[in-house]
């Protein structure tokens, strides 16, 4: 499988469809879709009313990465709405106990849990949901906003995580200012799904975005 993970939130919201379907003609078969609530970042996208028609009228999955405070509470909409993964912010998070109560009940409702954070949290703090988590999301730019540069910084934390792999099941997903030579260096850390926005949706030639980064 194709392991690049196309974000919507640079694409054109009047052409989404056409947006969507450039990518799936080179391959892709899963989107990110980032929702952000004015609130945990200082940045509004969309919210899971879109979400529901995109996943009516496309066959794709979904990765949803909420940027939102309080998860739990909308977490229901995602998924009704047709998220194949769920993925939320350590920092978003109030304490221990809801961390695992958001867990179990992403995966009670038959869904994939994933876990974010951010440029200054570091991988020790998430060492604990490893043994539940399917997936970690290590974001190499501040959450809020597509096109900003990549924080070398997430490479250290990619090559952690790549070796705590070993003792548990999760994947790598990194996100933010992946282009053609940050891939490079993100995949020979470890990582195993890379977000692209922009490098994707603002190129003249999608499909050649797309392959360069293979
Ligand atoms: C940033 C978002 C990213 C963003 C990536 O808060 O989580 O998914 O869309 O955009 P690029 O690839 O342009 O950095
Ligand atoms: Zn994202």
């Amino acid at each position: 499988m194709i392991d690049i993970v196309p974000s919507l939130l640079s694409a054109n919201f009047m052409h989404l469809c056409k947006d969507i379907k450039d990518c799936q003609k080179a391959g892709i078969k899963m989107f990110h879709y980032d929702v952000m609530d004015g609130h945990f970042v200082p940045n509004i996208s969309f919210g899971y009313s879109i979400l529901a028609d995109i996943t009516k009228e496309c066959q794709l999955d979904i990765d949803v990465h909420l940027m939102i405070s309080n998860p739990l509470k909308y977490i229901n909409c995602f998924i009704d709405a047709g998220a194949s993964i769920l993925t939320f912010h350590y920092e978003a998070m109030q304490n221990d106990e809801e961390i695992k109560q958001m867990i179990d009940y992403i995966h009670q409702k038959g869904i994939q849990a994933g876990i974010s954070i951010n440029p200054q949290t570091p991988v020790d703090k998430i060492i604990p949901y490893l043994k539940d988590i399917d997936l970690v999301l290590v974001m190499s730019v501040e959450p809020g906003f597509g096109g900003q540069t990549f924080n070398f910084s997430a490479l250290e934390k990619i090559k952690e995580l790549s070796k705590l792999k070993k003792k548990y099941h999760f994947i790598i997903e990194v996100d933010g200012g992946i282009n053609d030579q940050t891939i490079k260096e993100a995949r020979a850390a470890g990582a195993d799904l890379f977000v692209a926005g922009s490098y994707i949706f603002k190129a003249k030639n999608r499909k050649e975005a797309i392959k360069s980064l293979l």
